[in-house]
């Protein structure tokens, strides 16, 4: 058993992990459990966080490797009672419905909105091609992504 030191939103974690730790047991195991389990097998996107800047699927990076990276995580997004803008357009839009996709959809959403302030429906649409939801059929995920890069939601084609 190894010792890592991770910057998780801003603050300096450290905890025990194995060689075969996954990055995302080490978040759920250091109380941040925003981060969901889906698939393990790095399809579904439920793990997805942001190491360094760029967005990964936790389920496929081993902890050990991310030593003195720095980790955002959905927690890591809402300032105290504040959402962020687009965690605030997800609700105001109805873009979750059983929520198990939504971390995993915001931080891909962030990860997008940074290279791309304003995404048209294809790009968005192309960039969540890592991230499943079962519940809301995406049309009301991308309408709040829309909304969030301030955008027209009228012309969101219903599907
Ligand atoms: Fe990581 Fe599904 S749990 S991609
Ligand atoms: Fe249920 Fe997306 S809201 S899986």
């Amino acid at each position: 058993m190894a010792t890592l030191t991770l910057n998780i939103n801003g603050a300096s974690v450290t905890g025990p992990v194995e060689g075969r730790t996954l990055l995302v047991d080490f978040l759920r195991a250091a109380g941040l459990t925003g981060t969901h389990v889906g698939c393990e097998t790095s399809q579904c996107g439920a793990c997805t966080v942001h190491l360094d800047g760029a967005p990964v699927k936790a389920c496929s990076v081993f902890a050990m490797e991310c030593e003195g990276g720095a980790v955002t995580t959905i927690e890591g997004m809402a300032d105290g009672d504040d959402l962020s803008p687009i965690q605030a357009a997800f609700k105001e839009h109805h873009g979750l419905q059983c929520g198990f996709c939504t971390p995993g959809m915001v931080m891909s959403a962030a990860s997008l909105l940074k290279e791309n302030p304003k995404p048209d429906e294809a790009a968005i649409r192309a960039h969540l091609e890592g991230n499943i939801c079962r519940c809301t059929g995406y049309h009301n995920i991308v309408k709040a992504i829309m909304a969030a890069s301030g955008q027209d939601v009228s012309a969101v084609a219903e599907r």
